[in-house]
């Protein structure tokens, strides 16, 4: 069985940061998301994977490389344009070469992996398998109505709900799904749909098998969800403290990577402090993931996310529940005449006391 795993996408509902860089290499508690799903799929013994890259794929190949370091070997496939999930398949044609496959979403996160499911599809006959989860939004997913266990219907973002069961971001294929893709058209958002790819196969008289999965699964595709994936990835992470502390009072699940310097500082955890990184007369919360080479002075911040080379200096209030990119500088300065003063990239949110 081959893996395919899916990171291309413009990610617009994560700008500003996709305007610079690959939404599935934003670190989730300091490992790109990417990674987890790719060490899923190792772990499930699917090795041969096929990655699917866009405008960043420069960024994504320089980061996975031929794969050795993760466990998978590593073909990237170049889609010339984020035109859908069954596009991307389609564009992966020849990778995929008859085999039957694991269809990863380069953004999505598992806790409990996905081994026992490809095991399951693996085992049995049927021609696709859907995960599913249940949610109290199913109009903003894709949803499955099913019928004595089996799927009958598929439906992208429903305006009236037909079930709350929505489509996780893990697929699992015969190579059946190609006939599929190859039959549909554009949706009216202008993409190949794999919900209709998946529908296509349902109407053809194929068996798509659904499963609900138990454990959390994200969907990191907005700020709120990725705060949220490094949450509960914290939550279980190794404390290990091999950074140097000066005057430091550190609490609860903390990684404080060797070069990070805690000076007259707290820390509550869960949390983790890149190499590299300064945290001075500060105070970081929980659910905050500090990137290498940080810094962090007389502030507060919690339940947040910083990128590399980052600084937050001098600020009065606690910042918090914040995504902030690399090389970001947040200071207040003193200078006069007392005001604001931003130079902030298209499509960003700032929020002000
Ligand atoms: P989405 O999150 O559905 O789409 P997107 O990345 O375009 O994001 P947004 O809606 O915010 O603009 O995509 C799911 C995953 O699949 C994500 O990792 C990107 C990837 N993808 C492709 O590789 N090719 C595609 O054509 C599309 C639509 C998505």
């Amino acid at each position: 069985m081959k893996g395919l795993v899916l990171s291309g996408g413009a990610g617009t509902r994560l700008r500003p940061i996709t305007h610079t860089s690959a939404k599935q290499l934003v670190p989730v508690a300091n490992r790109p998301v990417l990674f987890y799903g790719l060490e899923a799929l190792r772990d499930a013994g699917v090795t041969d994977v096929g990655i699917v890259v866009g405008d960043t794929h420069a960024e994504i190949e320089a980061a996975v490389g031929d794969g050795s370091a993760l466990g998978i070997r590593a073909t990237y496939i170049r889609q010339a344009a984020p035109l859908g999930l069954a596009h991307a398949v389609l564009t992966a044609e020849e990778f995929l070469d008859g085999s039957p496959f694991v269809m990863y979403l380069g953004d999505n996160l598992l806790r409990d992996g996905i081994t026992e499911l490809v095991e399951r599809f693996r085992a049995g006959t049927s021609d696709a398998m859907i995960l599913l989860q249940r949610v109290s939004d199913p109009q903003s997913y894709g949803v499955a109505e099913l019928r004595d266990g089996r799927v009958v219907r598929l439906v992208e973002k429903p305006r009236e709900p037909v079930s709350d069961l929505a489509l996780v971001g893990v697929y699992m294929f015969s190579p059946a799904i190609m006939d599929s893709a190859k039959a549909i058209r554009p949706s009216g958002r202008g993409e190949l749909e794999i919900t209709d790819a998946i529908q296509h196969m349902i109407d053809r008289g194929l068996a798509v098998e659904p499963h609900e999965v138990t454990g959390w699964w994200k969907d990191t595709g907005r700020i709120d969800d990725m705060l949220e994936a490094n949450r509960l990835i914290l939550e279980v992470i190794e404390p290990r403290v091999e950074g140097e502390l000066v005057d430091a009072a550190l609490e609860g699940r903390i990684v404080i990577e060797a070069g990070a310097r805690v000076v007259r500082s707290s820390i509550r955890g869960p949390a983790v402090i890149g190499a590299g990184a300064l945290i001075e007369d500060a105070y970081i919360g929980p659910y905050t993931a500090i990137s290498d080479r940080v810094v962090v002075r007389r502030a507060e911040v919690e339940h947040s996310i910083l990128l590399e080379d980052s600084r937050v200096e001098e600020i009065d209030a606690r910042v918090e529940s914040s995504l902030i990119g690399r090389g970001v500088t947040i200071r207040r300065t003193g200078e006069k005449p007392r005001a604001y003063r931003f130079m902030v990239g298209d499509s960003s949110t700032i929020g002000l006391l």
